[in-house]
């Protein structure tokens, strides 16, 4: 039996200068799809794969992330007040136990791998998970429990892999892959963050989940700045694969939205809308309205 994992990462540091002007005050991670921010979809994630200590890297202009998951007393006791059981309920889900989450500061913008490793004494000698919360998973089994499931099994590190276009390529992390088993499980031959289309080793590209080994810290230390000018988690990931420790991909299950994009955002509050019951008849027959004159416009 590997060693559970029970400590995730979420590195939250980031500019975010594509929803600029709203993320000159508003934290990325707090934009919402429908009614929920977008690090409540990531924590609930977290929990249903049975992480108990949360861990965000965070920056300057991050306080609106802190407060959310701070008790609101005022607003509880109004709620309370008025009998509003079903919104008291939404209210507890954002509360998080003492002690279960803490907050690191990544003082420069160096990239997602400089992120992860400033969490490294909260880490200690143990595997643990990084979510990035701009990757929202629509799934039935949510994606990082379905990589904990499998790498309880077969250890290591552990990315979530989905297909992209070739011409993404340039922008995700991209992996080299040994033959797929039936699970959507496979091995890692090699990972090249950001490659041109010639240069990609396939269209596998990994998203925002990892299950990953202490070692990776480690080299995280020996890393240079790589792509961009920034120290690359793909780059750390990578030694390990040249070291022979084994790095598998995931194939999940599910529907994977990149809300660090307007286009993703939009697509992610469209579909995540029409989920919710109260909200699908009145706002398909908007889209259905809508539709002619998108058409139209074409
Ligand atoms: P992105 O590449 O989406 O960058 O980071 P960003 O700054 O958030 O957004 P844009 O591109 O300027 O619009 C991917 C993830 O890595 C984190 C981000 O917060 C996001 O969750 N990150 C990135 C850090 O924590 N620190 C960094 O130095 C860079």
């Amino acid at each position: 039996m590997k060693r559970k994992v029970t400590k995730a990462i979420f590195p939250v540091a980031g500019l975010g200068t594509r929803f600029l002007p709203a993320t000159k005050s508003v934290p990325k991670e707090i934009m919402t799809l429908v009614d929920r921010p977008l690090i409540q979809y990531a924590i609930d994630e977290a929990r249903s794969a049975g992480i108990k200590e949360f861990i965000f890297v965070t920056s300057r202009g991050k306080g609106a992330l802190e407060d959310y998951f701070d008790h609101a007393p005022e607003l509880e006791a109004s709620l309370r007040r008025k009998g509003k059981q079903k919104l008291l309920d939404v209210l507890e889900n954002t509360y998080m136990d003492s002690g279960a989450i803490a907050y690191i500061r990544q003082h420069k913008p160096m990239g997602l791998g400089h992120a992860v490793w400033c969490a490294r004494r909260l880490i200690g000698d143990e595997p643990f998970a990084v979510i990035l919360p701009d990757d929202v998973i629509s799934a039935e089994k949510p994606c990082l429990q379905q990589m904990v499931e499998a790498h309880q099994e077969i250890g290591g590190c552990m990315v979530a892999a989905m297909d992209v276009k070739p011409e993404q390529t340039s922008s995700y992390g991209v992996l080299d892959i040994a033959e797929e088993k039936p699970d959507g499980l496979f091995e890692v031959r090699g990972m090249v963050e950001k490659p041109n289309i010639e240069d990609a080793p396939s269209n596998s590209a990994v998203i925002g989940r990892y299950i990953l080994t202490p070692d990776v810290m480690n080299n995280l230390h020996s890393v240079r700045c790589g792509s961009g000018g920034e120290i690359q988690l793909t780059d750390a990931i990578a030694l390990e694969v040249k070291q022979n420790r084994p790095v598998h991909g995931l194939r999940f299950k599910g529907r994977r939205f990149d809300c660090g994009s307007k286009a993703g955002f939009l697509q992610a509050t469209v579909s995540f809308a029409l989920e919710r019951e109260e909200l699908h008849d009145e706002f398909s027959n908007f889209l259905r309205e809508l539709m002619p004159l998108a058409q139209a416009a074409e």
